[in-house]
């Protein structure tokens, strides 16, 4: 690659993550049809990849996109506005990755969700996951590596969690140091205590394959730090020589940065306009009638605490009977990882507990909980204009978006009941309502604290809450890593240049 003059030169960005921005779906004429995925990440990756130029490479999740990918084979193909490809790990693989790996092993171990003296188990199967693991991401760094080799302009990989760990240093070995490797981790990232479950094979490839970065990217400062601490703690050759947000290992030295993601502001507001959104709203309101609405939006997911949510709901009512009738709690709740046995458990408890409030305090009028089923952003968006309260209490959350969602687009000054373990709560916790995750019975008061709260204040938090959300755009977030990424390559051109004289 020519380093002489690169200061005006544009990337090429190459985002890899396991979900896509698409998915596809096969016409009878052979044709087919792109629909943009759901899930945080790729809300915030979307609309950014349609203004600069773009190879997105993904797993191809079901048949449809099997047979997409076989159409294009090795070539990227422009998906309204997006260069894709899709990577086509066998089933078996597949599964092993994704079910018994990256969901719930990896996933568990980042939010600290075992019941240790029964799980995990780690088993012979575990490890045959851990090599269909470490072949997926081999699959991925070897079509971004073709995707690449003839590449004049600067290149940058953002490879985007916890589903790709291997992928860096595999990558790595393809295309040595002429490209800027810098994933991102979109989940906490706990402290050494929080790997030992780990064995130490897995502990420590993971480790040194994201040490063949160039930088590393994460939520929040705390997340960037533990992983600096999780290195030294369990690779002898890692030292940070007394920073905190960087780590050098054989000689390269890796930077944990914090990028706080957050929303696309004009795309949110935008849907919050659309017809869709307007009618849907009017149902919901319908469905309301005048009372307080307290509302939740998830996934279905143990890390989001939504048990404890309907327990400290029904200490609400239990404690201050004059909610009965006047309040309505609402759960917009999408399935998720449902081929993953917790997931399913905790949806069917999810169901009971509500039944059972519903059993207990339901009148010929009003049914206290409303659980709504399914994946409808467009419903998830008009619940979000209607609330009084949200509800936000995850154990433990990279960020939530629901809550920078919610404060961009409500229009009743609803109050955030934040947990002090979601990400966002760094950034917007100040004008929130502070909920300790574990303590149902302060998250019971909370809700009673926030239905009662005076317009004046509500209408104070709800404005300070818009504004920080208004002005820290997604579009930052991406543009702060793309900067910090040509930084380093004009960095190491010169130090090349300067090391050829
Ligand atoms: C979280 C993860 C993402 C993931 C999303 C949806 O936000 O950080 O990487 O895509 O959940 O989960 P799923 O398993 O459906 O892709």
């Amino acid at each position: 690659m020519n380093d002489t003059d690169t200061t005006s030169e544009a990337p090429f960005i190459v985002i890899v993550s396991n979900r896509g921005p698409f998915s596809f779906t096969r016409n009878p004429d052979g044709t087919f049809d792109a629909e943009r995925g759901a899930g945080g990440l790729v809300t915030a990756l979307g609309a950014l990849a349609e203004k600069h130029e773009v190879l997105w490479v993904a797993a191809a999740l079901s048949k449809d996109d099997r047979a997409w990918a076989e159409q294009h084979q090795e070539e990227r193909a422009n998906v309204q506005g997006i260069y894709m490809r899709l990577v086509t790990p066998s089933q078996k693989h597949y599964d092993k990755y994704y079910n018994v790996i990256a969901n719930p092993l990896l996933w568990f171990i980042h939010h600290e969700l075992w019941n240790i003296p029964r799980l995990p188990r780690i088993t012979r199967e575990t490890w045959q996951a851990w090599e269909s693991y470490i072949e997926v991401n081999q699959m991925f760094a070897e079509v971004v590596a073709d995707s690449i080799k003839d590449e004049k302009r600067p290149v940058i990989v953002l490879s985007q969690d916890y589903h790709l760990y291997m992928f860096p240093q595999l990558l790595r070995e393809k295309v040595g140091d002429k490209v800027q490797i810098q994933p991102f981790v979109h989940i906490p990232w706990p402290g050494p205590d929080g790997w030992r479950i780990l064995p130490e094979e897995m502990r420590s490839g993971i480790l040194k394959s994201l040490l063949a970065s160039d930088r590393i990217g994460f939520q929040t400062k705390k997340d960037a730090f533990n992983f600096v601490q999780t290195c030294r703690f369990y690779l002898d050759d890692a030292h940070s020589h007394g920073s905190r947000d960087s780590i050098t290992y054989k000689k390269r030295r890796v930077e944990a940065h914090a990028y706080p993601i957050s929303v696309d502001v004009e795309q949110v507001q935008a849907i919050a306009a659309e017809s869709q959104t307007q009618l849907l709203k009017s149902q919901l309101l319908q469905s309301i009638g005048g009372r307080q609405l307290i509302l939740r939006v998830d996934r279905v997911e143990p890390s989001k605490n939504i048990l404890r949510g309907l327990e400290a709901y029904r200490v609400l009512l239990d404690r201050h009977p004059k909610y009965q009738g006047k309040v309505q709690m609402m759960a917009l709740l999408v399935p998720s990882r449902m081929e993953v046995d917790q997931y399913q458990d905790y949806l069917k408890d999810i169901m009971a507990e509500a039944g059972m409030i519903n059993a207990e305090y339901s009148d010929s009028l009003w049914e206290p909980v409303n659980i709504i089923l399914g994946n409808n952003y467009h419903r998830a968006i008009a619940a979000m204009q209607l609330y009084d309260v949200l509800l936000v209490n995850p154990i433990a959350d990279g960020m939530n978006l629901v809550a920078k969602e919610g404060a961009l687009v409500n229009e009743r000054d609803g109050v955030l009941l934040l947990s002090e373990y979601a990400g966002a709560f760094y950034e917007i916790g100040e004008h929130a309502l502070t909920i300790p995750p574990f303590d149902i019975h302060s998250t019971a008061e909370a809700m009673n604290q926030a239905l009662q709260m005076s317009a004046d204040e509500r209408h104070k938090r709800a404005i300070a809450l818009q504004k920080i959300v208004q002005t820290n755009d997604v579009k930052t977030w991406f543009n702060m890593q793309v900067e910090d990424a040509m930084k380093s390559h004009h960095a190491e051109g010169k130090s090349s240049e300067a090391s050829k004289k």
